[in-house]
Formats: C-alpha cells, structure tokens, sequence
C-alpha cells in the first residue's frame, strides 16, 4: 500500500488545524443574488452559518439558535429587523443579540442568548466572510470586474467537488495536464506542451501570497484562443496565460487570437473534503450576452473532466513538501511546488 493510500483520511486534529488556518481569510459564501429577503444558510470550514439582511445591512451570524440549537436558515426575517428561529420564536437582530423570546419580557433575556457575528461584504458578485475579527488579510483581487472593456457573465456554481480546496486551485494552476485531460479542447491528446515560461523567474508570490505564472502554449482552437468552437482539433494556435492564485482563487487570463478572456473562480472551502466553486467568464471580444451559454458550457466540459481527477486525488489533504509524498518534477510541477510552498508558509496544515 502506498503512503498516499495510507495516509488518505486525516485525522481530527489535522483536520481542525486546516481549519485555524483558513479562519483568517476572507471567503466566498454566496452568490448575492441567491441573498433574498429570507435567511440564506451556508457551511464554512464546517460551520454552519446564516447569511441575512437585517436593519438594512448584509450579516453573517452563526446558523444555530443558541436556544435549542435550531438551524437558524429556516427561521424568518421579521419586519426586516429580526431573525426568529422557528422552533420557539427567539428573535435575533443584526448584532446577534436575542432581543426578544415569547412568553417572557425583555428584562428577563439572558446576556449569553446570543450568537456570534462574523465580518461580511460583498464584493465581485459574491458575499464573502471572515470569521477572524482581528484578521488583516485582504480580500483577493479581481480587477477585471471593474474593467467595461470586459463583458461579464453569470456567476456559475458547479456541483460541489468532494476535495479540499488546495486541490482544486492547483487544478487550475496545473498547466501540464491539457493533452491528457482535455484532449482536442485544450491540448492536443498524447501530444504534451511544455508551456513556455514568459520570465526569467516564471512564478512569483508577493508576501500577500499571491501567485503569478505566465506562460505560453499551443491549443486547439476554442472559445477561449480563438473565439471558435471547439472542434478537436489537432491543429494548435498560440495562447498566452497569466494566471494569478490566492489561498482560495484562481484567475485564468488568457490571450488568444480574438482577445482575452477570463476565468475567475473562488473556492468556498466548506469542510476539509469538500469545496464549492464560484466561478464568472469575462471577455473583451464576442460581447454579446447571448453568447454566454456557449462559453460556459466550454467552461463547464472543462470543469467536469477536471473534477474526476481532482475528486479522485489521495490524500484528502496536501502532504507535506518534504514527505515528498507528492513527487514533483521540475520545470513541470514549478506552479504546484510554489502554490504548496505558500500553504506551509501561512501554516496551513499538512495530514
Ligand atoms: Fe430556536 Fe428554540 S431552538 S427558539
């Protein structure tokens, strides 16, 4: 038996470890749009919580009413003012205090009937929380959201993946795999590329973590390299990437023939072996909206053969570098290696 087999599940401690270390970074919970005017429950790092307007502001609370501990997502707003739970009628406001409970006056509300406040903004389409007050982290960029010249479309969810976040940003980072997994879409089959390194110093990471690795590779024609379909062709053209990752985003920016398109994904890390993926298109060329469904399902065939790779991948958790569990080669694996370095700088944890 392998070490990777061996080791696949890991154990509490190192599960709640991962935990601690992700608690500082802002994080994507939901998409804004889903946010109605009724309390909306999502999990993160396995945390149930409540995202809810109240008193005119966004807020994400703890999702379990600290009387039974009723799931809190199935309660309703009360004049837009209130939480109330729907086992006994608690009512919460925006600051996480119980401000009323039937059958008593308020005098008599216990000071510990509350439940915990986390910090919480909207930003790129998406509601994103922190669950460490004292956390200085930045949120991550995404400055093509801001830029006209880009048409942006819908923000997709795809089905959950049952893997941990790391892995699903090292997915997207991995420039190696498009003649295996993605034969005629991205590569071409049994006929690897390695991508031409733009710099001298090919990936870089800034002290904010944020990694960049520009390459340049051959693909069959796409939507994304020259704004066609996809024809499984063996034929290639010349693209260029610039592809930027945080903790919990991947941005792929890629020139091709007809201009630059955009694939932004933020990865919610709901529990150690599963992850929701928030991911919008942006482009400067083919504007038109009723082109959208085009680009993603090109975009949703890639994510599909991605995610039963991904979804298969032992363990659970990154091993640690020098385990050397993971066999890296190099030049190859030189964005995976740096993206890992990352992870163990900021502490998080290895099984
Ligand atoms: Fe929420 Fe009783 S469990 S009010």
């Amino acid at each position: 038996m392998t070490d990777q087999v061996k080791a696949a599940q890991p154990g509490e401690q190192a599960i709640a470890d991962y935990y601690e270390a992700l608690t500082p970074f802002w994080h994507p919970v939901a998409r804004v749009e889903d946010i109605g005017d009724q309390p909306h429950g999502v999990i993160l790092l396995e945390r149930p919580l409540v995202v809810v307007r109240l008193g005119g502001e966004l807020v994400a609370m703890d999702g379990v009413c600290r009387h039974l501990g009723a799931a809190l997502e199935l309660g309703e707003v009360v004049d837009g003012e209130t939480l109330r739970c729907k086992y006994h009628g608690w009512e919460y406001d925006g600051t996480g205090r119980c401000v009323h409970i039937p059958l008593r006056d308020k005098a008599k509300i216990p000071s510990m009937a509350r439940i915990e406040k986390y910090r919480c903004q909207v930003r790129y389409g998406l509601v994103w929380v922190c669950l460490d007050p004292d956390s200085d982290k930045p949120l991550p960029e995404y400055p093509q959201f801001a830029d006209d010249e880009f048409h942006k479309g819908p923000i997709s969810i795809t089905e959950d993946w049952q893997a941990s976040m790391p892995r699903l940003v090292m997915a997207a980072l991995d420039d190696t795999h498009f003649s295996w997994v993605h034969p005629g879409v991205l590569g071409v089959a049994h006929d690897p590329t390695m991508p031409d390194r733009l710099t001298d110093d090919p990936v870089t990471v800034d002290e904010d973590g944020v990694l960049v690795s520009r390459y340049r590779t051959q693909m069959p024609a796409n939507p994304m390299s020259t704004g066609d379909e996809v024809a499984d062709q063996t034929e290639t053209v010349p693209a260029e990437f610039y592809n930027v990752a945080t903790v919990n985003t991947m941005t792929n920016v890629i020139t091709g023939a007809e201009g630059v398109s955009v694939t932004f994904n933020a990865y919610s890390p709901i529990r150690h072996d599963l992850t929701r993926n928030f991911c919008q298109l942006a482009r400067d060329y083919d504007k038109d909206p009723a082109k959208d469904r085009a680009f993603e399902e090109f975009n949703h065939g890639i994510k599909e053969q991605d995610r039963e790779i991904v979804e298969s991948q032992r363990p659970w958790m990154l091993p640690p570098l020098k385990a050397r569990m993971i066999l890296y080669v190099r030049p190859e694996d030189v964005p995976l290696v740096e993206y890992q370095k990352y992870l163990e700088r900021i502490g998080v944890p290895q099984i």
